[in-house]
């Protein structure tokens, strides 16, 4: 039936009409470089010669500009769109930290909140989730996914799409997903933004593509292209990607836009020779909508009165578009989302906000807990806050809060800890240092302050802007003095807790090494402080485990957990001679994929498989038992993974295949249900088959990565 619908108004445009619903224009904050070329907007509007406007909020300014709309000749809806990538006006914890929770239901309550909020707001479409996956914490978008692995990160994907969309597309509380950027962004030579992508189709059909397809199975209503170049084409430009694959053997039936003025910058990467063919190869290559380059606005017309562009290729494009313009309901009411009462109850209510704090809690990652000085008592008589983060609230919104309330302040930890505490507990504060300065003029007082105190709670880490889009950093240790002033902090010997905060795998040996206590808590979002004073003080036992491993050395990265073996593999303790490993430095990280520790212990035993062997159709069920044999109640992610032992070609050394989150009372068991079928077993050939090859396989059961307490054995047979 839309599809009618869609037919007939195509038919009733002209080629001008039709070229500016592909045309996206900002109409609000820069979140790309700015163009010299100035347009009307309005004027633009009423000529029908925009389709979509991005970065305006706000349900009466949307409403306006809607109306402008209105006296177009056609009178087609403009879709409004707006990176709501970690909350809209309650900010949640940033993607990578809402990775850590594990918790498929918690980040879809993430993305649930921000869809109501965004969509009160007259937004329809948000450019998220970006599900790119990212082994190399240089890159500073890292802090925007979920994080190195293929199977967590299609899982996230998933509930993501699920939350923003709601229960439909035209839904009044739902927003079109995005997934982005498509494809391969992450891997980013060097960790360096925008930088180009080199590599081998198998890995990018079994790494960096798996996400995006569980991102379209789950109905993402549109893709996002990207910047980057992909074995020298740049995505934007890409038929392989769009139409090959995307379009092709994927059957996605949304529309494709581009990154923001990704299809300009195919001239500066010197694949287009100027604006005029960088648009006619975009638009060949299946990118639908063009995001600020001006080059479809500017050149499809005489592209196609030149023959150089296809007409069907512009009406397909369109008519995408169209499609999802109706499915949103525009073409009946065109402000049904700019509804300033429904925007009055919806942003930032107390609802909103308990769910921040909710989702903020599971995020927090208990990196060590030596001597359990961790939960912290609730009638400790002083507790020193020392550390320049400690009273930080703006930067707890983390990189993409492009819509929070200039009044809105986030919780600071100090904040938190005095909410948890009231007047009963002595506050102490000290800041100690600046984050990136080499100033050490505040370590006396900080000293002085701890030694008063019972308890020392350290925040170090990185501001919210030193991590996002374009803030890749060839450095990734702590910045400044900070490292230096947790070795004074240390050297007092109180007790001490470092909180340490950012939106990337950061390097901190000294801490690592030194501090009995550890919790990595990211940037948590509004409600930040009282989340991380909710796990401070036990009131939430820790439950996340890190999506993405985290370096001892620069020199390390890329380093992820399921690499492949070396003819000459490196065992821990014994000669590295003609091994593979560094002179230098261990092959290990500080801290491995799935780490993540709880106030409490838990006990993996008597795994069992119905079957050793299986045929290619058969599934082995297996089921073991954890229990809770600590002080706490707690959750556990237990993680499933499976190693091809000989393959052709070579498998990792392990690869996450399944995983569950549970809750355990003290002294409580619970069995645990897991199955393996060929899905799980199954690769990209060399050929680029999806296939399961018979033989030997090893199925890992644990904790963490590094920390496997279960294993056994099965063959594939045929
Ligand atoms: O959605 C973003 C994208 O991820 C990076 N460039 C700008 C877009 C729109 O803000």
């Amino acid at each position: 039936k839309i599809e009618q619908k869609v037919d007939s108004v195509l038919n009733l445009m002209t080629l001008k009409e039709k070229v500016g619903q592909l045309n996206q224009l900002n109409a609000g904050d820069l979140t790309g470089p700015a163009d010299e070329k100035n347009v009307d907007i309005l004027q633009e509007i009423r000529n029908g010669k925009i389709g979509s406007l991005l970065n305006v909020r706000g349900a009466k300014i949307t409403k306006e500009l809607q109306q402008e709309a209105m006296k177009s000749r056609l009178k087609i809806p403009l879709i409004f769109g707006q990176d709501v990538i970690h909350g809209y006006r309650v900010i949640f914890p940033i993607p990578l930290a809402e990775a850590a929770s594990w918790d498929m239901d918690a980040i879809k309550l993430s993305a649930r909140t921000a869809a109501r909020e965004a969509s009160s707001s007259g937004i329809q479409w948000t450019f998220a989730p970006m599900v790119d996956i990212a082994r190399d914490p240089r890159w500073g978008r890292v802090m925007e996914g979920a994080g190195e692995d293929p199977y967590l990160g299609s899982a996230i994907a998933k509930a993501r799409v699920l939350g923003f969309q709601g229960k439909q597309i035209g839904s009044l509380d739902a927003v079109m997903a995005c997934a982005k950027h498509f494809a391969a962004y992450g891997a980013a030579i060097a960790g360096r933004d925008y930088n180009g992508v080199d590599m081998s189709k198998r890995q990018l059909w079994e790494v960096y593509l798996p996400p995006f397809k569980a991102a379209l199975d789950a109905g993402a209503a549109t893709f996002m292209n990207s910047f980057n170049t992909l074995n020298g084409i740049p995505a934007t430009g890409n038929s392989y990607l769009q139409r090959d694959i995307l379009k092709g053997a994927w059957g996605f039936k949304g529309f494709v836009v581009s990154d923001w003025g990704s299809i300009k910058e195919m001239v500066a990467h010197g694949y287009a020779k100027d604006l005029k063919q960088a648009a006619q190869m975009a638009i060949t290559a299946g990118n639908d909508m063009d995001m600020e380059s001006k080059a479809y606005d500017t050149y499809l017309l005489g592209l196609v009165k030149e023959g150089k562009v296809n007409i069907d290729d512009i009406n397909e494009a369109v008519k995408r578009i169209l499609n999802k313009k109706f499915e949103l309901g525009l073409f009946k009411n065109p402000y049904r989302f700019s509804d300033e009462k429904r925007e009055k109850l919806e942003l930032n209510s107390s609802i909103n906000k308990a769910a921040s704090r909710e989702v903020a809690k599971k995020s927090i990652v208990l990196l060590k807990n030596a001597t359990s000085i961790l939960p912290l008592s609730k009638s400790t008589k002083t507790i020193a806050l020392i550390g320049p983060l400690v009273k930080a609230n703006q930067d707890m919104r983390g990189f993409w809060a492009l819509s929070w309330g200039k009044d809105d302040i986030p919780v600071s930890l100090y904040d938190g800890v005095k909410n948890k505490l009231g007047n009963k507990t002595n506050l102490l504060y000290a800041k100690g240092c600046n984050i990136n300065d080499s100033l050490t003029t505040g370590f006396n007082e900080a000293i002085e302050t701890a030694e008063k105190a019972d308890v020392v709670v350290m925040a170090v880490g990185e501001t919210f802007d030193m991590t996002g889009e374009a803030k890749s950093k060839a450095d990734i240790h702590i910045p400044g003095m900070q490292e230096e002033l947790v070795k004074a902090i240390v050297k007092t010997g109180k007790p001490l807790v470092v909180l340490v905060m950012g939106g990337r795998p950061l390097i901190f040996n000294y801490t690592a090494e030194n501090v009995k206590s550890i919790l990595f808590t990211w940037w948590l979002g509004s409600q930040a402080g009282d989340a991380m004073a909710d796990v401070l003080f036990g009131d939430y036992n820790p439950s996340g485990k890190l999506p993405i491993t985290f370096p001892r050395s620069m020199g390390q990265i890329p380093i992820y957990y399921a690499q492949t073996n070396t003819g000459r593999p490196f065992e821990e303790g014994k000669s590295p001679n003609y091994r593979s490993t560094y002179l230098d430095m261990s092959n290990s990280p500080q801290y491995a994929f799935g780490h993540g520790l709880s106030y409490t212990n838990f006990k993996y035993s008597d795994l069992k498989l119905d079957k050793t062997n299986i045929a290619l159709n058969d599934t082995i069920k297996m089921i073991l038992n954890v229990t809770n044999t600590g002080k706490y109640a707690g959750e556990e992610v237990v993680q499933l993974y499976i190693k091809d032992k000989v393959a052709q070609p070579v498998r990792p050394i392990m690869e996450l295949k399944d995983f569950q989150k549970i809750r355990l009372n003290v002294g409580e068991t619970k069995q645990i249900t897991f199955y393996i079928e060929k899905e799980k077993l199954s690769f990209y050939n060399d050929d680029l088959k999806w296939i399961a090859q018979p033989g030997d396989f090893e199925v890992m059961i644990g904790s963490a990565s590094d920390d496997i307490r279960l294993k056994e054995n099965f063959t594939l047979i045929n």
